[in-house]
């Protein structure tokens, strides 16, 4: 974000940040990880860690941002005095540099997906659109990879330029919109054959289909669908209005998160038995049951869910577009005349590490080692360690090297004494979690 992009009020603000943090986290990861990992029992643990380790962890991350108004690689340092706290700026940046690397993969799939049905909307693609299998999509390294460079190249174009402010007015409309589009894909979900089936997948709790890997993975979801530990919302905070309310702002996000999450899994699994799918699809689950969706509908039908559905989908960009931002803007340091060189040297890299992930979806997909696939391995380290290890050590920083009374000053009215609690949450229980969890994830 450049410095003019400050958003005026502060539903600007939450919806620049929502428009940032709720992406494919929410509409393809969660459905892909509810399905692998025990269904309705993985949105409980889902839900548990997002209310009460990511809430809190939210609520921090847009305190310093509010408190130190800096970049992430300078703020930490800025607020304590102490330099190698930066370390904590240059670890989120890392692990969003490799988010970038993975997410456009998915981003790429997004393009191929949209580019077919336009084709064949317009007549010029052959078969129909039913016809068009994912599954093979997917596979086929040459498209894929154009598809993920053509992805970041859009990216990269935006940021470049500079025009994401006007993406980010755009989000006024964006948001809502989402919603409507996606209720309007669970409406025709719900419609098909078992949709009844696939319902109480996602909703009912089965305790005994979790995992402790399972509960792990909810854990590393509820990070990643809210960006924690990547200090992308410690930047956003960072350029917010002073009037922007970190608690309303905070809150309001999560439960977006928690919708379009329970929206997206709503609109999957009731269709995963009119097609013969099984949950546990892994990370192609959403494009090749969606589209499966739409096979028997007629061409008006077909056209006014796949609008909606592509939109949804291209939401993605607006997440990636603030990804490259991130690492983009710790290295212009707000000077304009370095934008496109940084823009275009940080892209060439992500779309360099992104071939490996792409490619073990076909030629590379023989190569299995810790987490599973190269692109399965990408994602572990970013979700299941550096965010978790980002947000640790972010909870020490506020809690042994912020002044508690600076902490109070930004947190807002607070008429429900909430300061407190929350803060001892942060300085003595967060942290102990966050750990726990982890070490027991090495240790699985
Ligand atoms: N939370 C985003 C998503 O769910 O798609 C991904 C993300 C965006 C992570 C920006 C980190 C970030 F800084």
């Amino acid at each position: 974000m450049s410095k003019q992009s400050q958003w005026k009020t502060s539903t600007g603000f939450i919806l620049a940040s929502a428009g940032s943090a709720i992406g494919l986290g929410a509409m393809w990861k969660f459905p892909y990880m509810a399905g692998v990992y025990g269904g309705g029992a993985f949105l409980l643990m889902f839900l548990v860690f997002t209310i009460f380790i990511g809430l809190p962890l939210l609520i921090m991350e847009f305190t310093i941002g509010k408190l130190g108004r800096t970049y992430t690689t300078a703020i930490f340092g800025k607020l304590s005095g102490k330099k190698w706290t930066n370390i904590i700026g240059w670890s989120g940046n890392l692990a969003v540099f490799v988010l970038f690397g993975f997410y456009s993969v998915v981003g790429g799939w997004i393009i191929i997906y949209i580019a077919q049905v336009a084709m064949q909307l317009v007549g010029l693609g052959s078969g129909t659109l039913g016809s068009i299998h994912f599954d093979q999509v997917i596979s086929n390294p040459v498209y894929t990879i154009i598809g993920q460079g053509i992805f970041i190249l859009i990216t990269m174009v935006i940021v470049m330029l500079g025009v994401e402010h006007g993406l980010e007015k755009a989000s006024k409309v964006m948001m809502p919109l989402l919603f409507v589009f996606l209720i309007l894909i669970v409406i025709k979900s719900l419609s098909l054959d078992g949709a009844a089936e696939g319902v109480r997948f996602i909703l009912e709790p089965r305790m005994e289909d979790l995992s402790m890997q399972g509960v792990l993975f909810a854990l590393g979801q509820s990070f990643f669908a809210l960006s924690l530990g990547t200090t992308g919302m410690i930047t956003y905070a960072s350029y917010a209005p002073k009037e922007m309310t970190i608690k309303t702002s905070a809150l309001s996000i999560v439960i977006m998160n928690i919708i379009v999450s329970l929206l997206a899994g709503l609109a999957i699994f009731p269709a995963i038995n009119a097609f013969g799918y099984k949950p546990e699809e892994g990370p192609g689950l959403l494009f090749k049951v969606l589209p499966r969706v739409f096979e028997q509908m007629s061409f008006g039908a077909r056209f006014l869910l796949d609008f909606p559905l592509s939109y949804s989908y291209l939401r993605a960009l607006t997440s990636s577009i603030s990804l490259l931002e991130l690492n983009v803007s710790i290295f212009t340091k707000n000077d304009n005349r370095k934008r496109t060189k940084v823009a275009v040297i940080g892209s060439v890299l992500v779309f360099l590490i992104s071939i490996p992930a792409t490619l073990s979806f076909s030629s590379l997909s023989g190569i299995h080692f810790g987490a599973g696939s190269i692109f399965d391995n990408m994602d572990f380290l970013v979700s299941n360690i550096l965010m978790p290890l980002g947000a640790f050590a972010t909870t020490l920083f506020v809690g042994q090297l912020l002044k508690m009374k600076d902490l109070e000053k930004v947190f807002g009215r607070d008429r429900l004494k909430l300061f407190v609690p929350w803060y001892y949450l942060v300085k003595y229980v967060l942290p102990v979690v966050i750990l726990l969890v982890f070490v027991m994830q090495l240790f699985k």
